[in-house]
This record gives structure tokens, C-alpha cells and sequence, in this order.
């Protein structure tokens, strides 16, 4: 466990680089599976979530190495169709594998897949998609083992445009024999970077970034240099520090698109935006105002990843605002922490009503989730005396050294590492 102490009230400005995307890299990861060759993946993030994905492509006999910016994972060496129960459990993103898993050795086993708890994560979708390409399923002793000879292309009809569930399936598909159409299909911009991966390695894909993804199977793919998209989530954490702190914040090598809907909320809050081809700046114009109404959706819809950090910056906004999620059904907790440090917030089902405050006051909160940990930094930076984060290592799971990002930007992080004793200051 660690935890974080955040010295409250300092004003951040400067410049982030933005890192990779965690969302992009994950399914890129898994899919390194399908290519009996080294891939070389650059400007992958050094997060605990890569970390531990790295972990299970190793147990399952890939070859992983670091050469200076690169990553380097060989799958040639891969003998092993069974993911580990324990590191399977932490990842979310594990359940991508049974689909390239399938894809490479016929058969997959796997436990059910953990990660954040932000509410009930059925992975129905996923095994529906698998099941039309032709495999068998048995979900026993808490386990899904899959077969398949062979996979077969289909047509598979998503009821709910699941990002997870369309890249699975993306991927289950790219070494099928015969045609694959994903309808209802997720919009997202990592399953485009998906996309541009399999087909940078030889397979044939198209469509990504529209409701309708097709893949032409292709029994062999080929090794390649790729690198991973900016990530547009913690891009936009960054962009929201500087309007929760008073500051004058740009994010370097990024694409305003993807985080446009951001941009509009902090532009209504009264922040100055600057959109270039490859960066954004913000800077912040006296207390934010609150932005009415606001509503998770799948993309190009406002994105639930960033929901909990706008929740932050709204609860010292001047006015009233609500934020309804609509994509996970347990995506509050952070509001019911924020309330310790004096912020005012109702939720009535999957809905927060938010009374802003002028000043919020450190204390003692925990990090239920990724994105919620992010939003209770926000909210430390901004409030009177120190924050205590307890379970930081859940921000650590998709975010790159924070604490030295803050500390870049003239704030101040003392990480502890439980049970260590270890002790480092940021500043
Ligand atoms: C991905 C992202 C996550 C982001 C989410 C929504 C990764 C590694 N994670 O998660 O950061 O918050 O997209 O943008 O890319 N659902 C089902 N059945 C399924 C699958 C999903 O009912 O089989 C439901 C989920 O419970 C949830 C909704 O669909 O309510 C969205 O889930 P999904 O788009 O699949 O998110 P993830 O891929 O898990």
C-alpha cells in the first residue's frame, strides 16, 4: 500500500508531455500474442497496470525487455494458454487476452478478471462476441475456458458499444478464417490505435472509430516499430489541475480532439483554452463557475474516465452542477471522500449534485478506484493544509509518476510506501 500526503495550495503551471495511453496500450499488449515475431512499442506508459499485463504475456512465455524508450515484447517463445489466477485478478484489461489467447493457441483458461471497482463489470459482451466467432465457452470453478477449432468470421451485434468487448473481439477476429463485422461497435480513439496496430503487424481491419469494424482474417501477422497514442485521460487530469489550482497548464504532443469534450466544460467554467494541432493550454481565470449539466457517455460522449476529476474541480465551482453517470453504475465514491474535505455533494442514484465551495481542507480520504484517487489529488492540490490519499497506489495503476509531475509543475507529493518505511518527497 502507499500513500500519499499533497500539500495543499500551491498554483501549478508549466508543461506535461503527455504519456502514453494506458487504454491504447493494454489491448496492444494482449494483441502482441497474435505475432510470432518481436514488436517494438514505443511510448508505452511505465504504469502498474503495464506492468502487471507485461507479468501475464511473461507467464504465459513471451520474452519482455526495456531497450532505452522501447519495449520489446517476442512472442515466439509463448507455450502457455492458462492466465494466472493472481495478476489476472488485479487487471481488468486480462480479459483481452482471451481473445488473442484463443486466437494463438486454440484454447484459453482464464480466472475472471479483476480491476477497479467502479461497479459491476459483466463481461457477457465479451463471451457473446467469442461464442459467434465460433468458440466454446464453459465458465466453471471460476474459471472460462475456451475453445475453438477454429475460429470462424461472423457478424456479432453489440448491444451496448462496450470498448472492451469490441477490442476482444477485434482481436479474437484478426486470425480467424473468413470475414468479421462488428456491429454497435465501440467509437473509442484507443480502439482505432488498435486498429493501426494490427494493421501496421499485417492484418486487415477497417472501420475503427465507427459503429462498424471489419477484419479480414489473416493467418500470420509480422513484427513492427509502433507507437502508442498519447493518452487523452490523463492528458485532461492534467488540464483540470490547472483549473483547480489557479494555474496555466500545457499538455505537449497531444490531439485537442479527443479531449474536446473536456475542453468545452472548462471553457464554460470560465478556464482560457488554447487548442493547437499538438498541444492544449489552459489557464484558469479566477474561481471556476459551475457547468449546469453533464453526462458520461461512450465516445465522443463526455468520458467517465474523467468524470471523477471534473467532480473535483465542480466542487469548488460558484454554483450549482450536476453529473449524471451513465456508464458505470458506482462511480461516486470519490464525492463521498470529498465530502470529508468540506465539499458539498448529493447523490441521488447515478446522479451528484454539486453546491461548490470556495475552500476545501485537507484530510485523511482513500483511493477507491484509478480515476477516483486522480480526482482526490486534484481536490489536496486545491485545499487548505495536507491531504492523507490512502491507497495511492491505485492512482499508480494509470498514471505516470504523478508526484513527480505535480512536483514539475511547483506542487508537492510525499509518497509512503507501507511496510517499507520508505519515505520520498516530490517537490
Ligand atoms: C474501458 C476502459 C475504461 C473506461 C471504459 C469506458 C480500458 C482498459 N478500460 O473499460 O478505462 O472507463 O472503457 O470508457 O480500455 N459491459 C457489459 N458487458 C460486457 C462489457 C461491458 O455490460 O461484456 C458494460 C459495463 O458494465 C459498463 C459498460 O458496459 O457499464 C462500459 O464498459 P466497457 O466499455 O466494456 O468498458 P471497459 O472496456 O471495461
Amino acid at each position: 500500500m502507499s500513500n500519499w500526503i499533497i500539500r495543499g495550495g500551491a498554483v501549478l503551471s508549466g508543461t506535461v508531455p503527455a504519456q502514453g495511453s494506458k487504454n491504447a496500450a493494454l489491448p496492444i499488449l494482449a494483441a502482441t500474442l497474435l505475432i510470432e515475431e518481436p514488436v517494438r512499442l514505443l511510448n508505452c506508459p511505465a504504469i502498474r497496470d503495464v506492468d502487471n499485463m507485461l507479468k501475464i504475456l511473461e507467464s504465459l512465455g513471451c520474452t519482455v525487455k526495456r531497450e532505452a524508450d522501447a519495449l520489446i515484447v517476442d512472442s515466439r517463445t509463448a507455450d502457455n494458454p492458462v492466465l494466472p489466477t493472481a495478476l489476472s485478478g488485479e487487471l481488468r484489461s486480462s480479459i483481452f487476452l482471451l481473445g488473442s489467447v484463443l486466437a494463438r493457441f486454440s484454447e484459453a483458461d482464464a480466472p475472471y478478471p479483476g480491476g477497479c471497482e467502479i461497479g459491476n463489470r459483466p463481461i457477457d459482451l465479451h463471451l457473446l462476441g467469442l461464442k459467434r466467432l465460433n468458440a466454446t465457452i464453459r465458465e466453471t470453478g471460476g474459471r472460462i475456458r475456451c475453445s475453438a477449432a477454429p475460429l470462424l468470421g461472423a457478424v456479432v451485434d453489440l448491444d451496448y458499444p462496450s470498448v472492451g468487448a469490441t477490442e476482444n473481439i477485434m482481436l479474437a477476429a484478426a486470425k480467424a478464417e473468413g470475414q468479421t463485422t462488428i456491429r454497435n461497435a465501440a467509437c473509442e480513439p484507443e480502439i482505432v490505435d488498435l486498429q493501426r496496430f494490427l494493421c501496421a503487424c499485417g492484418f486487415r481491419v477497417r472501420g475503427a472509430g465507427t459503429p462498424t469494424v471489419v477484419i479480414d482474417g489473416v493467418q500470420k501477422g509480422h513484427g513492427t516499430v509502433f507507437r502508442v497514442m498519447p493518452d487523452r485521460i490523463a492528458a485532461g487530469t492534467y488540464l483540470i489541475v490547472a483549473a483547480m489550482t489557479g494555474g496555466d497548464l500545457t499538455v505537449t504532443g497531444l490531439d485537442p480532439e479527443p479531449v474536446d469534450t473536456l475542453l468545452l466544460k472548462l471553457s464554460a467554467c470560465g478556464c482560457r483554452v488554447d487548442r493547437k494541432t499538438d498541444s492544449v493550454r489552459v489557464k484558469a481565470n479566477g474561481r471556476p463557475k459551475a457547468v449546469g449539466f453533464t453526462e458520461t457517455r461512450p465516445y465522443p460522449g463526455f468520458p467517465t474516465d474523467l468524470q471523477p476529476q471534473l467532480t473535483s474541480l465542480l466542487s469548488r465551482a460558484e454554483g450549482t452542477s450536476v453529473v449524471t453517470e451513465n456508464v458505470f453504475e458506482n462511480r461516486f465514491r470519490h464525492a463521498q471522500e470529498l465530502r470529508k474535505m468540506g465539499a458539498e455533494n448529493r447523490i441521488v442514484d447515478r446522479t451528484a449534485i454539486i453546491t461548490g465551495v470556495p475552500r476545501l481542507h485537507g484530510a485523511c480520504v482513500t483511493a477507491h478506484d484509478l480515476r477516483g484517487g486522480a480526482a482526490l489529488a486534484l481536490a489536496g492540490l486545491f485545499a487548505e493544509g495536507d491531504t492523507e490519499i490512502l491507497h495511492a497506489e491505485r492512482i499508480e495503476r494509470g498514471y505516470e509518476r504523478m508526484d513527480r509531475v505535480i512536483a514539475s509543475l511547483g506542487g508537492t507529493v510525499i509518497r509512503k510506501e507501507e511496510g517499507i518505511g520508505e519515505e520520498e518527497k516530490t517537490r
